[in-house]
């Protein structure tokens, strides 16, 4: 299918959506096996810091409820923040953003009221895009792409729909990414650089496909990428099957251009146990502009020494 680029008129999403948002969440926590996840992950956590929790939901800023893993979608809200962060440090007033796999689009229409929550933040724009086949999944080629859990067909689209749901700031391209990623990439602009990609695509030969976004320009991107690999939990996945599989041979293709975990990720969080953390990964742009020497600060570092009088 030849891919096509959809925007969508209305400039944020409107009122009635974000209220139908609680009834989402309420079927989203009565799905089977949602409320174990959150027992596993929340109430296996220290007390004190699920009673801090209620007053951060209550009255706490988005920063603070990203930081204490309230937003719903946590896997969007911290990298999309992160990336929307980082652009203000290096001068950049906007980012684009990239959900690979869309399906019904739960995860595309979250990650835009997320993006307008992190614009009020931090003042970046956001451009959001998603991506999909629009009628499910492709063919599995082999054992490679765990087809023991995924089949052709799964997950269809309402393309008009969600199109229609869509804001402004959101596109949606249709058709395999092996068609649609190199395209897109050719009009990728250094002025809206890529700041987050959720690869959410299932199949290795999708995901490596995918991972074809970050062979561009290195001025196309920031110089580091969160990028989220939904699926690497599934049994069956390992290092010679699914997503990591696509990394790994990312990785061994690419010299300037490593996929790696997100450092330190777990001990820079509240909550340690929540699955998203090793789900996230990061994209070294090796070759970009800010991570050469000259790209150095002119102030001269010291460090102190207390034991020197
Ligand atoms: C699990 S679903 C995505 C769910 C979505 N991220 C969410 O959170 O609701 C996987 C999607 O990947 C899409 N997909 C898989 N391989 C693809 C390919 N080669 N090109 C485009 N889309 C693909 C399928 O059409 C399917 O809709």
């Amino acid at each position: 299918m030849t891919g096509q680029l959809v925007s969508n008129p209305p400039a944020t999403l409107p009122r009635a959506r974000v209220g139908a948002s609680y009834s989402y969440l309420l079927k989203r926590l009565l799905q089977p096996g949602k409320l174990e996840k959150i027992f596993i992950e929340r109430l296996t956590e220290p007390l004190h810091l699920n009673l801090l929790s209620v007053p951060v939901a209550l009255f706490g800023s988005y920063r603070a409820k990203v930081a204490w893993d309230l937003v719903v979608r946590q896997q969007y809200a911290f990298p999309i923040l992160y990336a929307a962060d980082a652009a203000r440090k290096y001068g950049y007033d906007s980012i684009t953003v990239v959900e690979f796999g869309v399906a019904g689009g739960a995860g595309l229409l979250n990650m835009c009221r997320i993006a307008e929550r992190t614009k009020a933040a931090t003042g970046i724009e956001i451009r959001v895009v998603g991506f999909d086949t629009g009628r499910g999944m492709p063919p599995a080629i082999d054992y490679r792409d765990l087809p023991e859990h995924f089949q052709q067909g799964d997950f269809p689209m309402d393309v008009a729909k969600l199109r229609a749901a869509l804001p402004a700031f959101a596109e949606l391209i249709i058709g395999d990414v092996q068609e649609t990623v190199p395209r897109f990439l050719a009009g990728l602009s250094g002025q809206s650089p890529l700041g987050f990609v959720a690869i959410d695509v299932d199949y290795y030969s999708s995901a490596r496909a995918c991972l074809g976004i970050l062979n561009g320009p290195a001025t196309t991107y920031l110089p580091l990428v969160p990028v989220y690999l939904d699926d690497i939990g599934v049994d069956g996945s390992n290092a010679w099957t699914g997503e990591l599989l696509a990394v790994n041979e990312f990785n061994a293709d690419q010299a300037f251009r490593k996929i790696a975990p997100f450092t330190l990720l777990r001990s820079r969080r509240i909550f340690k146990n929540p699955q998203w953390i090793d789900r996230m990964f990061a994209a070294h742009i090796h070759d970009h502009p800010k991570r050469s020497p000259a790209a150095r600060r002119p102030v001269q570092r010291v460090l102190g020494n207390e034991y020197l009088r």
